[in-house]
């Protein structure tokens, strides 16, 4: 049977034949976990540092610094360039090893790279939770980063490439939906690792990532790879035969032609990484995979992840009130990412990128208004109670609009909108400056608030109003659309369309057919 056809948008894109199956869901939760580790690491990171244990044996000397600094203005904390790169470390080894997972993503296939990076990850959490001196400590920490660079290449491209078009979007916000469990898990063995006598309760936070990471390598050996994966490296009967699995139906033929001559296509492209770069035919892909990671860490989100803590004693809350507070914020993330799982396929990526990003406008502004109010310019005073509850409010508020748009739109999009000749690479791209910019913004944060004040939410602010305007012009809704279709979605779009060359194989024919009418003439 051939596939239906859906109308979107006046445009009319394939269905292939296939349903929900139970495989795919549970192979795209594996893959998903790999969420877990990398949230649970943003999580960790702020929580080690303010473990005394760990501080004294690590870090002794910028330790006592930090105890002898005498606070005058809130917006000027104790800051150690050291120390934030030592945090940034993990995310700096995941940059580079992010570059690393493109190729690896395309010899050994999705599921072997998902495996060894979730083994680099279980190696790195054991040598770091046992560290009795910096250079493990480190070395862990490395071989986490690398784990987790590697597996957030890897994990979106193929849930993308398991989900059937029509709920490609719910199966791929698993993935954040386990970023924000990740964090939250990290929240609480912070707190519960510093309640354990005798000071070793950090041992336990740093190894406890090793368990989500097995999960994921023993889960890698249990689920297929992905057909197009199969087929890009010549296994086409496993990929005809997984296909026929996953989808639950008899009839794959179309689904299997289309991934066939995709991967034509991009047997054709020697350099995946010149082709994106230089070979002007991607200029689309490549703006989106460099500026939509760059963007999301942009919005300030790890500002919150990051800092709440800090943040939260800034308004005057007292050490166990930040750690509540860092749990609220963590809830609330996970559970407004609900809201875009259930709505992505529904009401599409574009409206919850506008909608989320007014709201985050709306609460940074506010945000930054009530503190301001309070401390001015100096950055001294008190905070009255009703104003920190205002604030924690609106940071929710801002949380809230943030998991249900450029959370998980920051995954989804570059996920499902590259041609199989560039994704690996485009997603390696993605993948890095997202790290990198994570790394960044963490280690400029505390000078920013020094200097800024008040007015680094406002500095934020501004740069959700500028993507949300880059959104609202130039993302084509990509909801229900098969990934193998896609080129047809940049066709449409009234400005790509001047940037993008046809090669499909109507464009191919229609050309074809006026050769021939011009040599026949
Ligand atoms: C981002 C992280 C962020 C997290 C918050 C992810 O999509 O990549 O940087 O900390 O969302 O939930």
């Amino acid at each position: 049977m051939p596939g239906a056809v859906i109308v979107h948008h006046h445009t009319r894109y394939k269905t292939y034949p296939g349903e929900l199956t139970g495989i795919v869901v549970f192979s795209c939760l594996i893959a998903s976990v790999a969420g877990c580790i990398f949230g649970y690491d943003i999580g960790l990171t702020s929580g080690l540092t303010s473990s005394e244990p760990y501080m004294v044996k690590f870090f002794p000397s910028i330790y006592e610094e930090m105890k002898k600094q005498v606070v005058v203005n809130q917006y000027c904390k104790f800051d150690s360039q050291i120390l934030t790169l030592f945090c940034s470390s993990l995310f700096l080894s995941a940059t580079v090893a992010a570059f690393f997972a493109g190729p690896m993503t395309r010899s050994f296939g999705r599921k072997w790279t998902l495996f060894s990076a979730a083994s680099a990850y279980v190696a790195g959490a054991c040598i770091g939770g046992v560290s009795v001196n910096f250079p493990m400590l480190l070395t862990g920490r490395i071989l986490v980063g690398a784990g987790v660079g590697i597996s957030i290449q890897a994990a979106p491209l193929y849930i993308s490439e398991m989900a059937p078009a029509q709920q490609r979007g719910m199966l791929n916000i698993m993935f954040q939906l386990m970023i924000t469990v990740g964090i939250l898990t990290a929240n609480m063995t912070n707190y519960l690792g510093s309640k354990v006598p005798g000071g070793w309760g950090w041992r336990i936070a740093v190894a406890f990532g090793a368990i989500p990471a097995a999960v994921i390598a023993l889960g890698a050996l249990a689920i297929p790879d992905t057909p197009t994966s199969l087929i890009e490296r010549g296994d086409t009967a496993t990929a005809r035969k997984t296909l026929l699995q996953i989808r639950g139906v008899g009839d794959v033929r179309e689904e299997f032609d289309d991934l066939s001559t995709a991967s034509e296509d991009a047997k054709a492209v020697e350099s995946p990484w010149r082709e994106l770069f230089f070979g002007g035919k991607y200029k689309p892909q490549l703006t989106f995979a460099l500026l939509i990671p760059f963007f999301q860490q942009l919005t300030g989100i790890n500002v919150i992840m990051f800092y709440a803590p800090v943040l939260f004693k800034t308004v005057g809350f007292k050490q166990n009130a930040t750690l509540v507070s860092s749990v609220i914020t963590g809830l609330v993330n996970v559970f407004s990412t609900f809201v875009a799982v259930v709505t992505a396929d529904k009401v599409g990526r574009r409206a919850l990128f506008l909608q989320g990003g007014t709201q985050m406008i709306i609460s940074q502004i506010l945000v930054g208004t009530f503190i301001g109010l309070q401390f001015g310019m100096s950055g001294t005073g008190d905070i009255s109670e009703q104003y920190a509850m205002c604030i924690v409010l609106f940071v929710c508020v801002y949380v809230a609009g943030f998991a249900w748009s450029w959370g998980p739109m920051g995954w989804l999009i570059p996920s499902e909108i590259y041609p199989l000749a560039v994704r690996n690479a485009a997603m390696s791209i993605t993948a890095a400056v997202n790290m990198f910019f994570t790394a960044f913004i963490g280690q400029i944060f505390l000078t920013l608030l020094c200097h800024l004040r008040f007015g680094l939410f406002y500095f934020f602010g501004a740069w959700v109003l500028l993507m949300t305007l880059f959104i609202a012009m130039l993302l084509p809704e990509t909801k229900n659309v098969p990934v193998e279709e896609m080129a047809h979605v940049w066709k449409k779009h009234w400005f790509w369309r001047k940037f993008v060359i046809d090669t499909s194989n109507d464009a191919r024919s229609a050309e074809m057919r006026k050769r021939i009418a011009l040599e026949m003439s």
